[in-house]
C-alpha cells in the first residue's frame, strides 16, 4: 500500500491526551515505576510497517535526529534506517526539525535526497547543526522537539563528561522531551561504568521517556518466547547464545581496534547479551568468566579480512572467538560464545533458553528469524517463521505510542528497554571482556614463566 493510499484509507487511530508532554499524571507514573503498559507485547499485535497505519492526529510530530550515518539513514550492511520507519509510523506529522552532526556535508546530502522523494514535507524545513548546543541557540520556539533520537557513535553518550553526555544535555535543555537512545548505552573505559549507571539515575528520576535501541527484544519471536514463559509461569534454567558474524563484511577499521569500538562484544555481541539477560534476569557479576581466541594465536588467523589489520597497535586488536559463563541471580546459568569467524553476508546466531521440560530455540533473528519450540511430553520440535517481521519498527511504534500516551488502547507496550537496563548489557560485556583479558594476561604470564626458567 501506498504512503498516499493509507493516509486516505486510515481509520482515525487511538485518542490521544492532547498535552501528553506536560500531563503531570503520567510523569508521575513514570516516576514511581507504576505502569499500567504490559512488560512484553502480544506477539499478533507487531505488524510489519506494510500492515501498520500511521498514528493518527494531524498536529506536527517534531523530531531532531542526532547523527546523519547509517543508523539513521540506512546502508547496505542491514536493514537499519529510523528515519525510514518514523515516516511510516507518523506519516504526513513528521517533522524533522533539525539533523546534528559534525560532518555537515554528509548531513546534507541525506537530507538533500530526502527532499527529492514523497517524504518531503518532513524534511524540506530541516536544519543541520553541529551540535545540540548550536540548534538550542538557534531555534524557534516552533521548533520544540517531542523526541530525540540519538544515532551518533556511542563514545558521545553514556557518560556526564563535556561532549560524551548527550543524555545530560538533552534533559538539560529540553525537559521532559523523549529519547531514543541507540545501543551500546556507552563506550569508555570500563573505569566510566557508573558514569553510565549515575545518567541512567538522572532520566530515571526525571520521568524521562527513553528508550534504548535494543531491537531484538522487539521480534516476533522473542515476544512469543516471554509469552509461553508467562503463560506456563516457567523459570529459566539456562540461556545458551551464539554469535558468528561474517567478518568478510565488516569494512569499517574501528570495529577491528579495540581502543576505537571497545571490541566485539560491547560493540555488537551486546544484542545477545541483552537479549540473553532479557529472558535470564540480572546477572551475577562476580561470576562472569570468559576466555578468548586471540588475532596471535594460531587458531585465530582470518583469511579474508577487509581491513588492514597492521595499522592496528597489537593491544587493540579484537579476538576471533569469545566464549563466556555467568550465573543469574536466580541460580540460571548464562552462557555466550561470539565468533569473528564467518565470511560471506550473513551471520549465524542461535539464542536457546531452557526451562524445565521446554528448549526454546531463536534461529537466524537478523535475517529470517526460526523459533523452534519443544515442549514437555513431545520430542518434536515445532518450527514457527515470522516473514515480513520487522523489529525496527516495532520499536519506533512502541516509543511513539508511548509518546503520545495512547489512552484508549491499554495494551500498547510499554518500552522493552531502558536506559538502566541497557547499562546493566554494558556493564555484562565489559565484565566479559575483562574477564578474556584476565585470563590472556595469567596465560601469557605463565608462558614468560616457563620461557624465563
Ligand atoms: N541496533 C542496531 O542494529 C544498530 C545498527 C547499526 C548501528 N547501530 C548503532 O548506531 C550508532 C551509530 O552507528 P552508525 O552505523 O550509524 O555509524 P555511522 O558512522 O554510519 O554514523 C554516525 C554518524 O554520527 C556522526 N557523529 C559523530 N559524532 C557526532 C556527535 N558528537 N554528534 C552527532 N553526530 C555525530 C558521524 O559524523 C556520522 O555521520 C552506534 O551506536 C551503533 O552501535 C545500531
Amino acid at each position: 500500500m501506498s504512503r498516499r493510499a493509507s493516509e486516505l484509507t486510515s481509520p482515525p487511530a487511538f485518542a490521544r491526551r492532547p498535552s501528553a508532554l506536560d500531563s503531570p499524571t503520567s510523569v508521575s507514573r513514570r516516576q514511581s515505576g507504576a505502569s499500567s503498559r504490559r512488560p512484553s507485547i502480544d506477539p499478533s499485535r507487531l505488524v510489519p510497517m506494510d500492515k501498520a497505519h500511521h498514528i493518527g492526529g494531524s498536529d506536527d510530530f517534531n523530531v531532531v535526529f542526532v547523527g546523519a550515518g547509517n543508523i539513521m539513514f540506512g546502508s547496505d550492511e542491514g536493514p537499519w534506517n529510523h528515519s525510514f520507519r518514523f515516516e511510516h509510523k507518523l506519516g504526513p506529522r513528521l517533522k524533522v526539525v533539525a539533523l546534528i552532526d559534525p560532518a555537515v556535508e554528509r548531513a546534507t546530502t541525506v537530507l538533500q535526497k530526502k527532499c527529492e522523494t514523497f517524504v518531503r514535507s518532513a524534511y524540506e524545513n530541516t536544519r543541520v547543526f553541529k551540535t545540540l548546543e548550536d540548534f538550542v541557540r538557534n531555534m524557534s520556539k516552533r521548533d520544540m522537539p517531542r523526541a530525540i533520537i540519538v544515532g551518533s557513535p556511542p563514545m558521545f553518550r553514556g557518560t556526564i563528561q563535556p561532549g560524551r553526555d548527550i543524555e545530560s544535555q538533552i534533559m538539560k535543555h529540553f525537559p521532559g522531551v523523549a529519547m531514543f537512545i541507540e545501543k551500546p548505552a556507552a563506550t569508555g573505559p570500563a573505569s566510566e561504568l557508573p558514569e553510565a549507571f549515575q545518567v541512567a539515575k538522572a532520566i530515571n528520576e526525571s520521568g524521562t521517556i527513553c528508550s534504548v535501541g535494543y531491537m531484538l527484544r522487539y521480534l516476533r519471536a522473542v515476544q512469543m518466547m516471554k509469552q509461553i514463559i508467562n503463560e506456563n509461569n516457567l523459570t529459566v534454567m539456562a540461556t545458551i547464545a551464539r554469535y558468528a558474524c561474517a567478518y568478510e563484511a565488516i569494512a569499517k577499521p574501528d570495529w577491528w581496534d579495540k581502543s576505537k569500538s571497545a571490541g566485539p562484544i560491547i560493540e555488537q555481541g551486546t544484542h545477545f547479551c541483552d537479549l540473553s539477560r532479557y529472558f535470564g534476569g540480572e546477572v551475577d557479576m562476580s561470576t562472569v568468566n570468559a576466555h578468548s581466541l586471540e588475532w596471535d594465536e594460531n587458531a585465530g588467523h582470518l583469511s579474508k579480512m577487509s581491513v588492514d589489520e597492521t595499522a592496528i597497535p597489537p593491544e587493540n586488536r579484537i579476538p576471533r572467538v569469545t566464549a563466556a559463563t555467568w550465573k543469574y541471580d536466580s541460580g540460571a546459568v548464562g552462557s555466550f560464545t561470539h565468533l569473528v569467524a564467518l565470511q560471506g553476508h550473513d551471520y549465524s546466531c542461535e539464542l536457546e533458553v531452557y526451562a524445565d521440560g521446554y528448549q526454546l530455540k531463536l534461529v537466524n533473528p537478523y535475517v529470517q528469524p526460526v523459533l523452534y519450540i519443544r515442549k514437555p511430553g513431545s520430542d518434536i520440535e515445532e518450527m514457527h517463521r515470522f516473514p515480513d517481521d520487522d523489529p525496527f519498527f516495532s520499536e519506533i511504534s512502541v516509543l511513539i505510542d508511548n509518546i503520545e500516551d495512547i489512552e484508549e488502547d491499554p495494551e500498547t507496550a510499554q518500552i522493552l528497554s531502558s536506559f538502566e537496563d541497557a547499562c546493566k548489557t554494558y556493564e555484562l560485556t565489559w565484565a566479559i571482556r575483562l574477564a578474556t583479558e584476565r585470563n590472556r594476561k595469567i596465560k601469557k604470564d605463565a608462558e614468560a614463566s616457563t620461557t624465563a626458567a
